[in-house]
């Protein structure tokens, strides 16, 4: 049996969740927000009661998404946990945080999770046009909250990431790597060629031809196939030559370090990586004597 659902935090996660969702036949029963105009749209559109209380959410709901800033979970929680939470459920979205942040409300009986869609929420209609197809991590210890999180995925046409307890940091960790230190990378890439007074526009234009091509090579071609350059080749003059000309250490340092991080790509090709630790480990040698 589907849940009926409830909303704390008509934002654009909460906002767009409920509406895909009351779309898909849920039965959206009450939805709470500090600001008046944005929880009355949201109750309008899934045909949700206005909440004047967080405890009338969890009176109405069977399952409470609280998509509220991650820095007001924690408060929220421990001021509803005198709400009966018997055979009820609440989840947060965020993606750093862990079930941790609902343990006021575990100790009240309630099954605690976190379900966080990996999908930059610009605003809420472009999420609800462009969410179908993304993939939500599910953190549910409790068997039938994680049935009813995974039906909602499959719902709004998603994919399951189950993540086991004490983990989300590292799940976390790993979308920032992919995500926000791509940018990292293509900033440094952009200081090194203006560097060279290049003009900006044709780096931009060489930069994003080139990150866009990755992309839909790692989705075409998967690891270890879509890694191409020097690394891939083993050619250790051209990553010479790299390292020689790279004067600022803690670039010459990230590096030696990503090309040893891609080892294991290389080693899943059958390249044999011994040289080309032999080079880093010298180059290192070098700069950290230089500095
Ligand atoms: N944006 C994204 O791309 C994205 C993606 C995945 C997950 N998330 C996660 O989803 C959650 C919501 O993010 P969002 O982007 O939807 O943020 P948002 O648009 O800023 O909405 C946050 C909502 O939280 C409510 N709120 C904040 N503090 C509150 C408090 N003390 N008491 C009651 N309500 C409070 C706000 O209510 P009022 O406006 O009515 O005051 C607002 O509706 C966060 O945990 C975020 O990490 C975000």
């Amino acid at each position: 049996l589907r849940p009926t659902i409830g909303i704390i935090g008509a934002g654009k996660v909460g906002s767009t969740l409920a509406r895909l969702l009351y779309k898909t036949g849920y039965e959206i029963t009450a939805v709470y927000s500090r600001t008046p105009e944005k929880v009355r749209a949201l109750a309008e559109k899934t045909d949700a009661t206005i909440a004047n209380q967080l405890s009338d959410v969890v009176k109405n709901a069977n399952l409470i998404l609280l998509t509220v800033s991650d820095d007001a979970i924690e408060t929220i929680a421990t001021e509803l946990a005198s709400c009966d939470w018997q055979g009820r459920a609440i989840v947060h979205t965020s993606g750093a945080a862990g079930i941790e942040k609902l343990q006021s409300l575990a100790d009240a009986s309630a099954m605690v999770g976190s379900l966080h869609p990996a999908f930059p929420f610009a605003d809420v209609e472009s999420a609800m046009e462009k969410l179908a197809g993304a993939s939500f991590a599910v953190e549910a210890p409790d068997g039938q909250l994680k049935i009813w999180l995974q039906d909602i995925v499959v719902a709004l046409d998603g994919q399951v990431i189950l993540i086991p307890e004490g983990k989300k940091a590292l799940y976390h960790a790993a979308l920032v790597i992919a995500s926000n230190y791509t940018v990292t990378l293509y900033a440094i890439a952009q200081q090194m060629l203006k560097n060279l007074d290049a003009d900006s526009e044709a780096i931009d234009n060489a930069l994003t031809t080139l990150v866009q091509a990755t992309v839909e090579n790692i989705a075409s071609q998967g690891i270890p196939d879509a890694l191409t350059g020097p690394l891939s080749r083993a050619d250790t003059g051209t990553i010479q030559s790299h390292l020689a000309a790279i004067d600022d250490y803690t670039l010459a340092t990230a590096y030696i370090a990503l090309a040893r991080l891609s080892f294991p790509m290389l080693q899943q090709r059958g390249i044999n990586t011994h040289l080309i630790e032999k080079l880093l480990q010298d180059s290192h040698n070098e700069t950290s004597h230089d500095s």
